[in-house]
């Protein structure tokens, strides 16, 4: 075999380096090539099978593939442009290793299918990992929500002070973000586990390769109904980003709540040294950099998942070439979101909570307002009424610098002759906690629950 391409039959004269290289895909689909050598092997092992190829050639060529396997695991193979992509670097890599007999292992298959495979079995290996972190980070969230139960912080809606609740009950309002997330990818698995291989280029093969067998072989429960479909869809790599794009909101939004909280208007939490850095001009600093970094890369996701969803959106049946750029995206996705979780895990293992600091603030607030409200209307006081007098007590207390806890039994009774002396420990706000005992809600009692109910899920 010359240097000639490996599709040159049919063309005279030979390519432009820049249409070479521009044409290209090995620079990033090499990512690959444990995933193309292992759809060869079931390939070339289906063709022996099926009587399609003589044993004899099946064991060179399974050979030949075994070496190639074990020196991409060593980083030891060198591509070229030339050879285009990861494919038809393989096959020209095994035509240098046992000669002409290479060229029939890509008899009955087209790159079509054998790239659309390749894409299925790297999913078939991230997702499994995706769920894994995510259980990681899960585990993380139960362990520090734990020792945080009675923990009492400010709950927010605007970011304004609205209720006082657990800090183990915040926690965990991720952990059940980051189940449902994992459940998605989970979910996901049955649309992933259809192997496209043997749709040929796009209409089947006139061989009588068995595609059930090839399934079986890498690992698929079965494959795809319709040759047209199995190359030309890529909605199963759509969906991996998108279920990405929802982990990175969710860590983004945990990720702007650490950087607030870790600044000194807050002052809830400290993050390690290891999670944060030093600025080059002021000595003082210590920027939450990583958590910024996870919110920031959470744009890059949502822009890899648009973009395959606008390089898809135009095209006719069955595979054409925009499809070539649905991998840098998922190869990105996949290294940010490994990246996301595995920091996130760190930086909240090793995060310092401000207990006293958090409590302190739940004190000089209106955050127990409510509870003042609900008194009454526990006493048949319509509740809007309830409010309204709440509220002008509120404003008295603004006027007067002072919290509602600093008003004295004869103004709240004057307010409402429906308060008595009890009202003071109402307004407590571990009371106001541990009195929100409805399920689901931050109750002490509720969060014991709810942890353990977590921890029955990962068991
Ligand atoms: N490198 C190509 C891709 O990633 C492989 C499939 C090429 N098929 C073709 N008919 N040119 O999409």
């Amino acid at each position: 075999m010359s240097n000639a391409k490996l599709w040159g039959g049919r063309f005279q004269a030979t390519n432009e380096e820049w249409v070479d290289s521009f044409g290209a895909s090995i620079s990033f689909d090499q990512a690959l090539v444990l995933e193309d050598i292992k759809g060869s092997l079931a390939h070339v092992k289906m063709l022996g099978a099926t009587g399609i190829l003589p044993e004899a050639d099946v064991s060179l060529i399974t050979e030949g593939l075994q070496t190639l396997m074990e020196q991409a695991k060593n980083d030891q193979l060198v591509y070229t442009v030339a050879n285009e992509d990861i494919h038809l670097n393989i096959e020209k890599l095994l035509h240098d290793l046992i000669g002409p007999v290479a060229g029939k292992l890509h008899t009955g298959r087209s790159r079509n299918d054998q790239v659309a495979t390749d894409m299925h079995l790297y999913l078939l290996k991230q997702v499994p990992l995706a769920t894994e972190l995510i259980t990681k980070l899960q585990t993380v969230l139960i362990d520090l929500a734990e020792q945080h139960i009675h923990t009492v912080m400010p709950g927010y809606t605007h970011l304004q002070r609205a209720q006082p609740i657990s800090f183990a009950h915040h926690l965990m309002a991720y952990f059940w973000m980051l189940e449902r997330d994992k459940g998605r990818f989970e979910d996901s698995i049955k649309r992933i586990d259809l192997l496209p291989l043997g749709a040929g280029a796009l209409a089947g093969t006139t061989f009588p390769i068995d595609r059930h067998l090839s399934a079986e072989l890498l690992g698929f429960s079965k494959p795809y109904a319709n040759s047209l479909d199995a190359v030309s869809d890529r909605d199963f790599s759509v969906e991996y980003l998108s279920n990405a794009a929802l982990v990175m909101m969710h860590l983004s939004r945990f990720c702007e709540e650490l950087i607030l909280w870790s600044s000194d208007e807050f002052k809830f939490i400290e993050l390690s040294d290891t999670f944060a850095t030093g600025s080059s001009i002021m000595p003082q600093k210590k920027n939450p950099d990583m958590a910024e970094l996870i919110r920031g890369k959470t744009g890059r996701v949502y822009g890899d998942l648009v973009g395959l969803l606008t390089v898809l959106k135009g095209l006719p049946l069955a595979y054409n070439k925009d499809m070539q750029e649905d991998k840098e995206g998922v190869f990105d996705t996949a290294h940010t979101l490994e990246g996301a979780l595995t920091i996130m895990a760190g930086m909240i293992e090793t995060m310092t909570v401000n207990v006293a600091h958090l409590e302190a603030t739940t004190k000089q607030d209106f955050s127990n307002a409510t509870e003042l409200a609900d008194y009454l209307a526990a006493k048949q006081l319509p509740f809007r009424q309830a409010h309204e007098i709440v509220g002008q007590l509120v404003l008295f207390c603004i006027q007067n610098n002072i919290y509602l806890a600093d008003l004295s039994l004869e103004t709240l009774q004057a307010a409402h002759p429906l308060f008595e002396a009890d009202i003071f420990t109402v307004l407590q706000p571990e009371t106001a906690v541990a009195r929100r005992n409805s399920y689901g809600g931050t109750g002490f009692e509720q969060v014991k629950a709810q942890i353990h109910e977590a921890k029955a899920l990962l068991a």
